[in-house]
């Protein structure tokens, strides 16, 4: 559930008219729900209940510092995946120590940046890459807070870009071989062992990979328990899909409670604290992406609307063929009702928001793509020197620009000519 929907033909975001932050703040124009978010994020503490816990929201999903800013408030931690997110995560007020840092390939000054201001935990996901910590760590005077991620191997059922957790992925640490870096772990004086972590890839609707990860990741447990290695904490990854059209994941309520469940039967669960890095799940709903039909092109084969936002814009669609529903936000003028193909002005064929839609729309009309708030403006490009949307937050009768537009000089003000003398004689 979100809190987009229409009043007497109009689409709102919270109280506010969409047609009003346009007219305000111009397209193309993210727009985040306030109350949207923190439902998303409750819907998970308040599965988790006593059981310890730590939501740490996936910043890549939607990193502006508004919507970190809301969700350290609501006591999120994060998972960051460089240290520009950890930068944005300590600007908007996080607490390092509620942060676990993911990814591949963490350089050397990103750990000493994380190590300095005391982040939760290192998912680290190679061998290398926890002798580099050690070493970092050991200069620094430090101990390193450290959890494998393993990859368990399991099918996530998702599109093949976003799954990660089979043996062909890059990410993780096989789990066959897990017990022997954990071993190493062990050994090296500059980390310690914290926890055990998994991500097995994204929007997924179906529990039945989790469960399976989770299962793995218990057997694991034992067998470093019987080697003399205690965990403190679970991390599971985020994952958890969002309906963009007719797909049906589970809540993160029943995901929670059948986690627990399974959890249950385990020796010494209860004082095992669950680790969660939902992003989509969280963002995806609770953002849209404002766009104002430019021309309507009718053709032979075709019908194209064409609009003021695009693949730079929000690029889902033409990367990952992704569905989002696109609705017009003033239905109360009569228009005549055509399909079209929704597409920007970017210089591509691939540069389309969606295709074959049926739309009663006009040159001029204001049309929402749903499902915006993850995974949107951060992908953002300038692409055909566009400069970025503006974004917006709503709460309640209230918009906020959480990010202006960007400036057309703003496009080029790192680059440089080149000094005179170099002519162009050739
Ligand atoms: N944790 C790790 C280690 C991840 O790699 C990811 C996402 C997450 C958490 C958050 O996953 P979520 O709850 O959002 O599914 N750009 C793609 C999605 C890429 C996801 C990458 N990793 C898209 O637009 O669909």
């Amino acid at each position: 559930m979100d809190h987009f929907n229409y009043r007497d033909g109009v689409l709102y975001g919270e109280e506010v008219p969409l047609s009003t932050i346009a007219e305000a703040f111009g397209t193309p124009c993210y727009v985040y729900s306030k109350a949207t978010l923190t439902r998303h994020f409750r819907a998970y503490t308040e599965a988790l209940g006593s059981h310890p816990h730590l939501i740490c929201y996936a910043v890549k999903a939607n990193s502006n510092l508004a919507v970190l800013g809301l969700l350290a408030r609501l006591g999120a931690g994060f998972d960051i995946v460089s240290v520009g997110e950890l930068e944005r995560v300590l600007a908007a007020g996080g607490d390092p120590a509620k942060v676990v840092f993911s990814g591949v390939a963490k350089q050397e000054g990103e750990m000493a940046r994380a190590l300095e201001v005391g982040i939760k935990c290192f998912n680290v996901e190679s061998r290398p890459e926890l002798e580099r910590l050690d070493a970092v760590a050991g200069r620094l005077g430090k101990v390193a807070p450290v959890s494998l991620r393993v990859n368990p191997d399991v099918d996530a059922g998702t599109h093949p870009y976003i799954s990660t957790g089979l043996k062909d992925n890059k990410f993780g640490i096989p789990v066959d071989e897990a017990l022997e870096v954990y071993e190493l772990a062990a050994r090296l004086p500059n980390v310690r062992v914290t926890g055990l972590d998994c991500h097995i890839g994204s929007q997924l609707t179906e529990l039945a990979p989790f469960l399976d990860a989770l299962d793995r990741l218990l057997l694991l447990l034992e067998t470093l328990r019987q080697r003399g290695i205690e965990v403190e904490h679970l991390d599971l990854g985020g994952g958890l899909g969002v309906p963009y059209r007719d797909e049906q994941p589970p809540a993160p309520f029943d995901y929670a409670t059948a986690l627990l469940e399974r959890l249950s039967g385990w020796e010494g669960s209860e004082g095992l604290t669950l680790l969660f890095e939902p992003g989509r799940s969280i963002a995806a709903n609770a953002g849209v992406l404002l766009t104002r039909v430019e021309f309507l092109k009718p053709g032979e084969t075709k019908n194209f609307a064409i609009v003021d936002a695009a693949m730079n814009d929000l690029i889902r669609p033409a990367l990952y063929q992704a569905w989002q529903a696109i609705l017009p936000v003033d239905t109360r003028h009569p228009r005549p009702s055509d399909t079209y193909d929704v597409v920007g002005p970017v210089c591509e064929t691939g540069d389309f928001l969606g295709k074959e839609r049926t739309l009663a729309i006009a040159p001029g009309d204001l049309l929402a793509v749903r499902s915006a708030g993850a995974y949107g403006f951060v992908m953002a490009s300038n692409y055909n020197s566009r400069p970025r949307p503006a974004e917006v937050m709503v709460d309640g009768d209230r918009s906020h620009l959480v990010r202006r537009r960007e400036r057309l000089d703003e496009l080029w003000s790192g680059e440089a000519l080149l000094p005179d003398d170099t002519g162009s004689e050739g």
